[in-house]
């Protein structure tokens, strides 16, 4: 029998680091759910398309098996606002469950289970995942750290409030649109980790999981 982790929550939550941690603790197979409606969000924009545009997102999101989802250009906060505009469309979002779900399904040879992270894994990708956790932290603790991951120290206040406001029009986005928002599930094991370093947070996260083994 093989587990199924789902880890939500918000934009430079952490989530990505404790996926990678979590996954390679436990041998997972890890899947980032951002990079396929970046990739989409990529690939829309590639085409001279409008992410906001139904007709243009989905004809993109039926290519995500032909895309790169290790593609670096996909980490940037421009490709971020557009696959979150994609990803507000209930249509691409339909497109890409059977991807995720199978997935989940089917560990890599000699993987113990898989472990996906995203918005919504927990809520409609993997309902019946055997450990859910919701990660988060205050917005403006979250554009910190975004901040000094890009700037360093040598960053100003100016590039900081860009950042902060971006974030929060992504939150805005993610949380309020009508399909699959971003929202803890019910049976979800939050962590706020706005006074946590990433050690503490995989320590809380690690003994969560093995309780649930
Ligand atoms: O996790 P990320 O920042 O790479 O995600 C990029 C965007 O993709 C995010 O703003 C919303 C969307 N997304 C989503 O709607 N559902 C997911 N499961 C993962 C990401």
């Amino acid at each position: 029998m093989s587990i199924i982790i789902a880890l939500d929550g918000p934009a430079a939550s952490g989530k990505g680091t404790l996926a990678r941690k979590l996954a390679s603790h436990f041998n997972l197979s890890l899947l980032d759910t951002g990079s396929l409606y970046r990739a989409v969000g990529w690939t829309v924009l590639q085409n001279k398309g409008d992410p906001t545009n139904q007709e243009d997102a989905l004809k993109a999101a039926r290519m995500i098996e032909n895309t790169d989802l290790s593609n670096p250009e996909l980490r940037s906060e421009s490709i971020a606002s557009a696959a979150s505009k994609v990803a507000a469309q209930p249509a691409v979002r339909q497109t890409l469950v059977d991807f995720q779900r199978h997935f989940a399904a089917n560990p890599a040879q000699g993987k113990a289970g898989t472990i996906l992270d995203g918005r919504d894994i927990g809520t409609v990708i993997c309902p019946d995942a055997d450990a859910k956790i919701f990660i988060t932290a205050d917005v403006e603790t979250r554009a910190k750290r975004r901040f000094l991951e890009e700037f360093g120290a040598a960053g100003s206040d100016k590039q900081y409030q860009e950042i902060l406001h971006v974030l929060k029009a992504r939150d805005n986005l993610d949380t309020n649109r009508a399909a699959s928002p971003l929202k803890q599930a019910e049976n979800a094991y939050l962590i706020d980790t706005s006074n946590s370093d990433i050690e503490t947070v995989f320590e809380t996260a690690r003994k969560y999981v093995s309780s649930k083994m």
